[in-house]
């Protein structure tokens, strides 16, 4: 374990020095051009695995029929072309609910099912582009829990943020110099705070919410790491194409006499801005290829892939994704329709209700993938349980 955890590391290094990606697996580390980004990591069995999952959303609900009065759309266009029907959505109520209150109560969803206490855990890792705090959320969520002992920090990947997290953390957890043993994974957002509402082409798009995962290293047999937990993992960026989904900053000018006046920034952000299209094939193009070279890192094939759990973007892009990877559709988790795209929680909030509801048993494989803004986009294959 000790030799391909040093791989990863070394080859992050090289990964940024050169745009050579790394792939290594339990017994190989090798180096290859990667031919479709500037950027890649990907890494093979991490030594942990996943033993409690939650999931919070907002109580608000707007339905497709409700955005008809909004723009000029319908639930039918928005259903055949989206597979949405009605999204979750925060108020502008912080005392009520808000991203801290849903990744705290997702995360304590998590760690019941884990039977893990919050002075158990090591590391928190909360995954969001739209924080409470713009200096981050996560050591809130961290208190609000109780998790005394935890070191806790944001991650800001977009949609990719929770499948970047759960790597992260994993990479934490297999580090044989430290003594971490217990993380949680957030992935909380809440877009709709940063939707131009009339814009007709996004604004149907996306939901708020939070998924919680929590992450062990007891019990992983370090001779045959391949048993459960993250058995390979593959990563991307290619910031070329960042205009293609972004919210920007745009400060408005203030005055600041220094005695001379200097006219400063006033923070704060544009609008999201999506070229949807463009978005669109990326992700079908990307998403297949970062499927297989996970499973390529967890010495699989796609056979051996119980569940398909894609982020809720779109029916369309996971019909797609599935038949370029020759899976049938029943092998989707998907529930994007009750809760449209909610970017960073997407993936956590699909697997806690698979998981729950009895869909998603213990030994089943999912391969996961998540895919946005950057742009970025990874694939984690864990084994469950
Ligand atoms: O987290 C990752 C983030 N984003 C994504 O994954 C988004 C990926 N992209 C998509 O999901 C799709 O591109 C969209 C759902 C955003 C758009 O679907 P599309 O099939 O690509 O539609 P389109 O942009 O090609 O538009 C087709 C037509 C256009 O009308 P014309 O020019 O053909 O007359 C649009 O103006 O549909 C129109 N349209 C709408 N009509 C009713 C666009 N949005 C709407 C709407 N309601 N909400």
């Amino acid at each position: 374990m000790k030799l391909w955890f040093s791989s990863i590391v070394i080859g992050s290094f090289l990964t940024n020095v050169s745009g050579f990606g790394v792939s290594s697996s339990k017994t190989s580390c090798r180096l290859s051009k990667s031919t479709s980004s500037l950027s890649m990591a990907s890494s093979g069995p991490m030594g942990c695995r996943a033993i409690g999952i939650g999931s919070a959303a907002p109580k608000t609900i707007i339905t497709n029929v409700d955005l008809e009065s909004v723009v000029e759309t319908s639930d039918e266009w928005i259903q055949t072309r989206t597979g949405i029907s009605q999204r979750h959505v925060l108020l502008n109520d912080k005392t009520e609910e808000s991203i801290k209150t849903l990744g705290r109560d997702a995360a304590k969803h998590a760690l019941e099912m884990a039977d893990v206490s919050p002075e158990d855990i090591d590391l928190i890792i909360v995954a969001t582009s739209s924080a409470d705090d713009l200096f981050g959320d996560a050591t809130s969520v961290a208190a609000a829990l109780g998790c005394t002992n935890a070191v806790a920090f944001d991650l800001t990947a977009a949609c990719s943020g929770f499948l970047f997290a759960t790597v992260t953390a994993g990479q934490y957890l297999s580090n044989p110099f430290n003594s971490y043993k217990n993380a949680i994974v957030v992935g909380a957002d809440a877009l709709s705070r940063w939707i131009d509402w009339e814009d007709r082409n996004s604004c149907i798009l996306f939901g708020d919410g939070a998924g919680a995962m929590v992450l062990t290293t007891d019990d992983v047999d370090t001779d045959d790491t391949q048993t459960f937990g993250i058995l390979g993992s593959s990563t991307h960026s290619n910031g070329l194409s960042y205009d293609v989904l972004k919210c920007d900053y745009e400060g408005s000018d203030v005055v600041v006499n220094t005695p001379t006046p200097v006219t400063l920034s006033k923070g704060s952000y544009n609008r999201l801005n999506m070229v949807g299209k463009e978005v669109y094939k990326f992700a079908t193009r990307e998403v297949p290829t970062v499927i297989r070279e996970a499973l390529d890192a967890a010495d699989m094939e796609v056979e051996d892939v119980d569940w398909l759990l894609l982020h809720q973007a779109n029916i369309r892009i996971m019909e797609v994704v599935a038949s370029r990877l020759n899976m049938p559709m029943d092998k989707v988790i998907t529930n994007l329709s009750d809760y449209g795209n909610t970017s960073a929680a997407s993936i956590p909030l699909a697997l806690d209700e698979a998981v729950r509801s009895g869909k998603v048993k213990k030994g089943d494989v999912i391969a996961c993938a998540g895919f946005g803004a950057g742009l970025s986009w990874g694939s984690a294959i864990l084994k469950w349980g």
